[in-house]
């Protein structure tokens, strides 16, 4: 079963007051995660990467579309119980320590005071923050605030954990922390729906990534795909056989170019070689 299946997901905004204008954050977005992966959504800003996950957790509604998580629809409390999160940008009150935010998340997560208790210890741990329990926040860096906050989305154990841009202002060091502290969580069978505008952060350690542009779902697939450039080659259509023509017309998509070319995106030219098909091919990228 999908962890989260999502169909033609669509969200408008209205752009002012009492307006018809319309801001397009998701427009017919569909795609499924599955368990213990680490998934990307990567995009611009205001590509709609936080309007997604908002919907997901029903912060808020989409126009259209639907969304599941678990085979449930994202408006079930009880699959709720099994999602933690972390916001974008995110605040805690200045005045608590770290240990005092964790207690408090691990409350309104419903947790039990003894079992809260030892996972308080564990997380923080985990996430390199024990020294810094007694601390108050409003002294914590930038890097300190986003380890805290994947120890505050991890209080309730849950299975699914939706992290909005967890290394955004963080240093390479601190980004490194937080990746590792990722992979450590899928290696226990968490599955990660990460938020990112870095290409560089998402293909580290995703499995599977979306590319969102406008709202547009642009591209989706394993790291591999998204990242391994495509060569655009050129064949002479003289210098082919009927076999070949077809197969690059019907398996690579193959366009005439309207001067006896044909340009397609062939990702292994080798594999060609070995068939023992001649050709002259030009690499045009
Ligand atoms: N409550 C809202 N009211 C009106 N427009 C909104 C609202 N929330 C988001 N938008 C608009 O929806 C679009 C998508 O915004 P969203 O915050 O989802 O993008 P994002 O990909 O998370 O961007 P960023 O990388 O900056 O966090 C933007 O044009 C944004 O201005
Ligand atoms: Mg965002």
């Amino acid at each position: 079963m999908s962890v989260i299946e999502i169909k033609e997901l669509t969200k408008h905004f209205s752009a002012k007051s009492f307006s018809k204008e319309k801001i397009k954050a998701l427009e017919k977005v569909s795609f499924t995660t599955d368990t213990s992966e680490i998934f990307g959504l990567l995009g611009p800003n205001g590509a709609g990467k936080t309007t997604l996950v908002k919907i997901l957790l029903g912060i808020t509604f989409s126009t259209s579309g639907d969304a599941k998580i678990f085979g449930r629809p994202v408006s079930d409390v009880n699959t709720k119980k099994k999602i933690g999160y972390l916001p974008e940008n995110h605040r805690f009150p200045q005045y608590l320590t770290g240990e005092q935010v964790i207690n408090y998340f691990g409350k309104l997560s419903g947790v039990n005071s003894k079992v809260l208790k030892t996972r308080t210890v564990e997380y923080l741990g985990m996430v390199g923050m024990e020294k810094w329990k007694n601390t108050k926040i409003k002294k914590y860096s930038k890097g300190m605030m986003q380890r805290l906050g994947l120890a505050q989305s991890m209080i309730n154990n849950p299975d699914l954990i939706f992290l909005d841009e967890p290394t955004d202002g963080v240093d390479p060091i601190g980004r490194k922390e937080i990746r590792d502290i990722l992979i450590h969580l899928k290696s226990k069978g968490k599955t990660i729906f990460l938020n990112s505008h870095l290409l560089s952060e998402i293909e580290l350690i995703c499995d599977r990534v979306a590319i969102l542009n406008k709202g547009i779902l642009i591209k989706e697939g394993s790291v591999e795909d998204i990242t391994t450039k495509a060569n655009t080659y050129k064949f002479n259509t003289n210098e082919l056989n009927d076999k070949i023509m077809n197969l690059l017309l019907n398996q690579h998509k193959a366009v005439l170019n309207g001067r006896n070319e044909f340009l397609c995106n062939v990702k292994d030219v080798e594999e060609y070689s070995r068939k023992r098909i001649h050709w002259k091919v030009c690499l045009l990228t």
